[in-house]
């Protein structure tokens, strides 16, 4: 079963053919983060508006990278929200085209599920089994789930405050490293000590919440008593990043040992974070836990991910709410 897949949630468009749920035959990306730089973070109008310029030149190149033409596509999958509205509306009126011109199902796809499924396309021939923990941590979200089966989730956790990538970017604009934040941080943080500044870790002993505004804050006032050194930013930034690191493993190894699940997965931007991996998979290994990491390019923003949730909700049809359905809407804000 072929699947065209659509992502337009935020600042990537993307376009995507997954064969089975599993198999990707093209990913195709192309990001505007050369346009929102100078802003240090996302304009929306900007956003929607670059969309509309690149969206049919990026499905055209999914569908001939993957070496198939409309005809040969089952389906349509496409990320109704959460995200910008702008951003969303394009990719889905393209959906919706697509799936009125071949007479074939829409099939909606909540972005946070796609960050979700990346992990099932991990490897050819082992699929992921149920149930799982995931920690999902993206620029706008930071949860930690249990997965039960396809479409059934349980919340355990979520941030109070700032997203585990929205305190990385923050802290990368407020030092002037530009955006987005994750990936320099991750960058310089290898050259530094990340003992080097004890910063909080908020909540660690209560729940699975999480707060990350303090740790942002603490940061800044740490900047503010001293003349800061070029020299100083990789100790400062790898002492915060192991802060939220470690919040992040702890909780969710917590999670895993107290549901009794053996397995363990990553989800989200935040999850091409190298420290935040290898500590997963390290503290896991030692709790005799099974961590699954989705391939790098599965990370953050891509279609590929969508048209694997799509799969799955396509073959559940009992999950699929609306098949071609041209009143479809997009939705800003949206749970699991
Ligand atoms: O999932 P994503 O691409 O978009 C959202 O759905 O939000 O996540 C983007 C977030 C940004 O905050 C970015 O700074 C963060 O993921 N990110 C990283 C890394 N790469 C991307 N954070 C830490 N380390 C990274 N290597
Ligand atoms: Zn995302």
């Amino acid at each position: 079963m072929f699947i065209v897949a659509i992502e337009t949630s935020c600042d990537e468009t993307a376009a995507a053919v997954v064969r089975d749920g599993q198999e990707v035959l093209s990913n195709v990306i192309s990001s505007q983060i050369e346009f929102h730089k100078k802003y240090g973070g996302i304009v929306p109008e900007v956003a929607a508006r670059k969309h509309i310029e690149v969206i049919n030149p990026v499905i055209k190149e999914a569908l001939e990278r993957a070496n198939v033409g409309f005809g040969d596509i089952n389906a349509v999958a496409v990320t109704y929200g959460p995200g910008l509205v702008g951003s969303l509306l394009v990719g889905l009126c393209a959906a919706k085209a697509i799936a009125w011109g071949r007479k074939i199902p829409l099939v909606e796809v909540n972005h946070l599920e796609g960050h979700i499924y990346a992990n099932f396309l991990n490897s050819k021939s082992k699929i992921l089994s149920f149930p799982f923990i995931s920690l999902l941590v993206s620029g706008g979200h930071t949860m930690i789930i249990l997965v039960k089966g396809h479409g059934e989730y349980e919340t355990l956790g979520r941030t109070r405050d700032d997203a585990a990538g929205e305190a990385f970017d923050k802290v990368a604009r407020f030092l002037g490293l530009g955006y987005p934040g994750g990936p320099v941080i991750d960058k310089l943080a290898k050259r530094g000590n990340p003992a080097a500044i004890k910063f909080p870790r908020p909540m660690m002993d209560q729940g699975y919440d999480f707060s990350f505004s303090g740790i942002k804050t603490a940061v800044v006032n740490y900047v503010s008593r001293l003349t800061l050194h070029a020299s100083q930013v990789p100790d400062l930034v790898a002492s915060f990043q192991e802060a939220i690191v470690e919040t992040l493993v702890e909780k969710t190894i917590r999670a895993a040992k107290d549901r009794n699940v053996q397995i363990v997965t990553l989800a989200g931007g935040v999850s091409a974070n190298s420290s935040l991996r290898s500590r997963l998979q390290k503290r896991g290994q030692k709790e005799g836990l099974e961590v699954i990491i989705p391939p790098f390019e599965y990370c953050t923003d891509n279609a590929a991910m969508i048209g694997c949730a799509g799969y799955y909700k396509f073959i559940n049809s009992s999950l699929v709410i609306s098949h071609s359905s041209l009143s479809l809407s997009p939705v800003a804000s949206l749970r699991l």
